[in-house]
């Protein structure tokens, strides 16, 4: 059985200090020393040490929202994986399509920081996913297979058994559309069985995949109740404890 691992993707959002902290302390009291969901938060960078001790001693771990796949040096604005890791981060997102589509990051990018974040001990939590215009051109498999075989290329078996998948239909993000779980399940599995075709039916059976794409405390068990749905990448819902609460409630996993 894999568990679910339900992330908040706060994005460029409650970012000052008591906001931040106020976010986290308001999931913390609730679900802060749960086993039965793995729970993660991705604050905007200024907020990581805040909220880094905030969750310490808690079952709730850490995510950065993206990086550079440099140790470090002159690059100017950008945050290292050695830096995430001295905040306390555990994950990293990356691929994220607010980065493929506003800072023009391609596969390959997005495949060394992959790489990249594994070699610094982070896991990636890499996003995939179809834009509405590819969807109703009948795209969608063709989309996910191309990031799924970019985003991954090169990682051994066991790198992408750790890791997190997340699949979020770009036309679902932030707008109240959800997609159904039908139909969301049919791209996991669709995403599961490239995986097995990749690598082997054991790496596909273990890695986990995230749906996102304004989950709700309301649609958050009929989505997370599918066999290949495996947890939660939630923005808009994750930026009050209450309604975050309310998915990790609904998860059918507590
Ligand atoms: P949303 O965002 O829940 O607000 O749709 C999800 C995401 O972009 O990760």
């Amino acid at each position: 059985m894999r568990k679910l691992i339900i992330a908040g993707n706060w994005k460029m959002n409650a970012g000052a200090a008591s906001e931040a902290t106020g976010l986290a302390k308001g999931v913390l009291a609730k679900y802060g020393q749960s086993d039965a969901v793995d729970i993660v938060f991705c604050p905007p960078f200024t907020a990581l040490r805040e909220v880094s001790a905030v969750i310490q001693g808690s079952k709730i771990a850490l995510g950065g929202q993206n990086m550079y796949p440099k140790a470090g040096g002159a690059f100017t604005g950008e945050i290292s994986p050695l830096f995430l890791k001295d905040c306390g981060c555990a994950y990293v997102i990356l691929g994220h399509s607010e980065r493929r589509t506003y800072f023009k990051e391609s596969n390959e990018f997005i495949n060394e920081k992959v790489k990249f974040a594994f070699e610094n001990g982070l896991i990636p939590i890499l996003c995939i996913g179809e834009t509405e215009q590819e969807r109703e051109a009948g795209k969608t498999e063709a989309v996910v297979e191309d990031h799924l075989r970019g985003g991954l290329a090169g990682l051994t078996p066991e790198q992408v058994k750790s890791m997190i998948i997340a699949y979020e239909p770009v036309w679902a993000i932030g707008t109240g559309k959800t997609a159904t779980p039908e139909d969301a399940q049919s791209v996991h599995a669709f995403a599961r069985g490239l995986i097995a075709k990749l690598y082997d039916d054991s790496v596909a059976r273990t890695v986990r995949i995230q749906y996102g794409g304004s989950v709700k405390a309301d649609n958050a068990k009929e989505l997370l109740g599918q066999p290949d749905i495996d947890g939660a990448l939630v923005g808009g819902a994750a930026l009050k404890a209450d309604s975050f609460n309310g998915i990790i409630d609904n998860s059918g996993a507590v």
